[in-house]
């Protein structure tokens, strides 16, 4: 031990590690060592080690080899205690597109990810992953907080024509020269795109990048006259992707939707689109007395027209009652691995009919496990439309 201290060479002091680059070398062997430890290859961690080690001493930061990447997308999303979806996290599919820093192709692979993923209706998980932070040189960043997302236009009263969730970005993406579109309640937003060392620049999605499913309800037309849709691709652009130390915060990814993501939120939540009440009356209840459980029925009839519509599209769909068996079936499966399942009981249990639910009975432990997505609060402020540079 102590031949080997005097055999090393000191550094002088102003030659060692920064802090960041100590705190970097820690999670990078971590997540090095998970990695070998359940895609064991040959030589084990510690070759693989000194190279990172070396790397970050000369660079500041290291690159994972395409093995780590992909990984690490797929921990990331085993990882993620608020989706009840994981079961299938082995199968997703990592674009590498690392190189890529510049706005106008990211936009442009957006919707190449957008095309992939939904293959046609039989949705397939995929990530697209672009640049990293690296030092002093920040990732490139997507302000959308999903690729496609519905815009929410202000009027001067006040109410909001559309995604209200989606108004502050409405706003950014008019300022930066986007004409708006044909102020529907479900015009799809522009890209809002930072490449390196650029501001925000605004780019619409091709038409054919966004496949959406005219809701239809299986009794009624009403959701059909009412025009309502959705889009069939659930796509988050506004987490950061952190695997070994490093941050992709520019890393979309998507599964499939379930049921009542749309139906008993996006559609149903006052603060969006608000549609219980209109529902309701079309059903002839007494929305004035709560028990008459009109809000309940609304929300069922609103949610059988979300399933009926993407079966009938053939676009691929979870209901909130397979989903919480599947997820049932991955605890169990991770648990006989020896592995943990960090979950949120208040994301998992579905927002509707919750004690119908298997995941309802029983309880989690909401670790928060790197690999990960993380949320940062300079992302969710750009989603609203926010700037923390000046524009
Ligand atoms: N709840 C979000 C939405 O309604 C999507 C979150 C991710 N969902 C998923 N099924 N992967 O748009």
């Amino acid at each position: 031990m102590i031949r080997k201290f005097l055999a090393r060479p000191r550094r002088p002091a102003s030659g060692g590690p920064t802090p960041a680059e100590a705190a970097l070398c820690r999670e990078a062997a971590e997540f090095v060592r998970l990695h070998h430890a359940e895609e064991p290859a040959p030589g084990g961690p510690e070759r693989r080690l000194a190279q990172v080690r070396d790397e970050i001493r000369a660079t500041g930061t290291y690159r994972h080899t395409i093995e780590e990447l992909t990984f690490g997308a797929r921990v990331a999303w085993r990882n993620s205690n608020r989706c009840i979806g994981r079961l299938y996290w082995r199968s997703l599919r990592v674009r590498d597109l690392r190189g890529l820093t510049d706005a106008e192709p990211i936009a442009e692979a957006c919707a190449e990810h957008l095309i992939q993923a939904t293959n046609g209706g039989r949705i397939r998980p995929l990530i697209t992953v672009f640049a990293p932070d690296a030092p002093g040189r920040p990732a490139p960043r997507i302000w959308n907080e999903q690729l496609i997302r519905y815009a929410g236009y202000r009027a001067r009263d006040g109410r909001v024509l559309g995604d209200p969730r989606n108004a502050g970005l409405t706003d950014l993406a008019l300022r930066l020269g986007w004409p708006g579109g044909p102020r529907t309640a479900f015009d799809v937003l522009p890209l809002v795109v930072e490449g390196v060392d650029d501001k925000p620049r605004v780019f619409e999605l091709p038409r054919h990048a966004v496949l959406e499913v005219p809701l239809d309800h299986p009794d009624d037309p009403w959701s059909r006259e009412w025009g309502l849709r959705w889009h069939a691709v659930p796509a988050i652009s506004g987490m950061c992707l952190e695997i070994g130390g490093i941050h992709y915060p520019a890393a979309p990814f998507n599964g499939w939707y379930m049921g009542t993501e749309i139906g008993a939120r996006n559609l149903a939540d006052t603060d969006r689109y608000d549609l219980l009440p209109r529902v309701a009356r079309r059903l002839g209840l007494d929305t004035a007395d709560d028990r008459s459980l009109w809000k309940d029925r609304a929300l069922v009839e609103l949610n059988r027209a979300v399933l009926h519509s993407f079966d009938r599209a053939g676009v691929t769909m979870a209901d909130h009652h397979t989903e919480s068996r599947r997820f049932v079936r991955h605890l169990e499966r991770e648990e006989h691995k020896g592995r943990p399942v960090p979950a949120d009981w208040s994301w998992i249990v579905p927002p509707m009919s919750g004690s119908t639910t298997e995941v309802f009975h029983r309880t989690y432990d909401a670790a928060e496990l790197r690999p990960g997505f993380a949320h940062h609060p300079e992302a969710a402020a750009r989603a609203r439309g926010e700037s923390i540079r000046r524009l």
